[in-house]
This record gives C-alpha cells, structure tokens and sequence, in this order.
C-alpha cells in the first residue's frame, strides 16, 4: 500500500467540462474504487487564485466541482478529498520549500516563461502583470505533493514540469535536512483520453471550446450540434479518426459501440444522426450525475461537511508532517 499513494489536485478556477471529466475525473474515481491505491484528491483553491482574482467565480468553482466529483460516484470513505486551503499546514511548508528553491529553477518553469514571453512579444515591459504567485506556484504545488508522501502525480502533459521540480525540491531539501520527503513521480496515463473540444482542438478553458459536464439536456443537445464537422453530405463515407464527434464518441462507448459507429461513418452517416446518437450516449451517462449534481448545488451546506471531514483526515497526516519538518529546520521550542 505505502508504494501507492496518489495525490491530485483540481484548480477550483472554472466549471467542469467533458476534457476534465474523461481525463481525470472518471479515471481518478475507478483507480480510487479498486481500493489498490490510498488516494488524495483536493480542490486547489489557492492555486485558483493565480488566474482567477474573482471571488464570486472561485468560490462558485470550488462548489461546482466538489459537487461535480461526488455526484459522479467519489466514494470519501475511500479517499481522501479535501480543499487546499483547510489545511494551514500547506502554506506552511510552501514557506519551508521556498527556501530551499533556487530562483533559477523557478525561471524556467512553463508557465511562467510563457507569460514573460507573451510579454515581451506585445511589447511590454516583461513583468507587466506577473503575480509572485505565478511566479512562486510550482512552490505551493510541490507543498501539495510533499506533504502526503505522495508517490504518484496523475497530470496532464503540462504540469510534469511542476512535479518534477517537486521532486527537485524534495531532494535538495532532504539533502540538507535529512530525508523527510519522497520523492514523487507524475504518472501520465496513455489510456486515458484527451478529449477534442468543439473546434477538434484539445477541450480546454484556455481555448473556449469546451463542452460543460452538467448541461439540461436541451443545451447538450445544443452544444453537441455545434461540434465542428466538414461538408461531406449523407451517404458519403466519412473519416472517423478525422472527427471530433467519433472522438468524442470514443471516449464514452463499449468496444462494440465503437466498432458499430466505425461502419456507420463508412457507410456515410448524416453529421446530424451521428450527434443525435452520441447525445443520447452521452445523456444517458450522464443523467443520474447530473440530478445528484443540482441536488448538491441547491445543499452546499452539505458539500461543506464533507470537505470538513476530509480536512480533519488530511490535518492527521499534514500536522505530523509539519511538526518533524520545523523541528528539522530549527523551529522548535527552545529548553
Ligand atoms: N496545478 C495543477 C493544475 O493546474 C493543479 C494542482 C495543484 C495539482 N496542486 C497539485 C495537481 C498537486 C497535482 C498535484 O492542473
């Protein structure tokens, strides 16, 4: 068991959408059911903060996608699942490690580069608008990590570099104090799907071509008519791994279903009949969730207990953890 402890974190900055769903909720959820793995799962509210400075719209995130997790079956009594911020011990060690982090590793990390280079492109002074938590973020993220001993790291393509430096940090930190850290490994899973969105472009918030998770049936249906397809009429034979819509098909049918919509796009299925079909596949995975969803948004109160119960397992590990890593750095009672 200790080898598999999972951590993820979800940035509390947007609404779910069916890319978030298909390549980290519900491989999240089944990995978590097998009961092989202790997982932690959290909403990172603090992170949210770098890119989302409206309150309204992180708290409302935060409430969403805690709902949106637990309506679509996250078993608590198996995992883990707090907010980030519940837990004081994780600024407090953000602060540990941020003193044992070279600046320089800091300058090169994606996002934060991406941003003075988009800076400097627009003719800008290339700090304008840069926040130190931009600056500082794969920081609190390598707090997140650190904290539970976690060995595992689910991400997306993007955020390797952040649990690499994690791993960076823990081992200089180690190094200088003793071995307090594991030193964690991200886990890409070639399974899982990255889902296109409506442009057949990877779904993403950065892109505005997503597709939300918990719609009424009439603005699925409306959503999913807006799938981007090209002008080959019914009856011609289309290219299925050319199409968002088989994609997307793809990533919620049986084998067989796949395998069936594969001749239907050889025998040259209407565009109109294949999104009527993948609605209906899609409604229907979705229609309970989505009842317990709206039931959990109108009882916050609820959700809020839960995540209560979750801060009080998490503060069991994170508390211990702190207090042998202070007293490792120096900060200890004095006598
Ligand atoms: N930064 C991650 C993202 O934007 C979210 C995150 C925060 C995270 N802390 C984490 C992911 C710790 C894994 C582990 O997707």
């Amino acid at each position: 068991m200790s080898e598999k402890r999972v951590l993820t974190g979800i940035t509390t900055s947007g609404t779910p959408h069916l890319g978030n769903y298909v390549g980290a909720i519900r491989p999240a959820i089944e990995a978590s059911l097998t009961g092989e793995f202790e997982s932690f799962f959290f909403l990172a509210d603090y992170h949210a903060l770098i890119k989302a400075q409206d309150p309204n719209l992180v708290h409302q995130s935060t409430l969403e996608i805690a709902a949106a997790w637990l309506a679509l079956g996250l078993d608590t009594d198996k995992v883990i699942f707090y907010r980030q911020s519940d837990i004081p011990e994780i600024p407090e060690l953000t602060w540990l490690l941020t003193c044992m982090t070279a600046k320089g590793m800091m300058n090169r990390a994606h996002a934060y580069k991406g941003a003075v280079q988009a800076n400097i492109e627009a003719g800008e002074d290339e700090d304008m608008a840069i926040t130190m938590g931009l600056f500082s973020y794969p920081i609190l993220m390598a707090a997140d990590i650190l904290m539970f001993n976690a060995h595992k790291i689910p991400v997306g393509r993007d955020q390797i570099q952040h649990v690499e430096m994690a791993r960076d940090i823990a081992q200089r930190f180690n190094h200088h104090y003793g071995e307090h850290f594991v030193l964690p490994a991200a886990q890409l899973d070639d399974d899982v799907a990255i889902l296109q969105g409506l442009d057949g472009r990877k779904m993403s918030k950065s892109y505005g071509n997503t597709i939300p998770l918990f719609l009424t049936e009439k603005k699925l249906k409306k959503y999913i008519n807006k799938i981007k397809t090209n002008l080959l009429e019914p009856g011609e034979p289309k290219d299925p791994d050319d199409s968002a819509v088989f994609q997307i098909w793809q990533a919620f049918a049986s084998q067989g279903q796949i395998a069936e919509m594969r001749s239907e796009f050889a025998n040259g299925i209407a565009w109109g009949e294949a999104k009527r079909q993948l609605f209906e596949l899609v409604n229907e995975q979705l229609k309970e969730p989505r009842e317990e969803y709206l039931r959990l948004l109108e009882n916050p109160a609820e959700v809020e207990a839960v995540l209560q119960v979750g801060a009080v397992k998490a503060r069991d590990h994170s508390s211990k953890l702190v207090a042998k890593v202070r007293s490792a750095v120096g900060i200890r009672p004095l006598g």
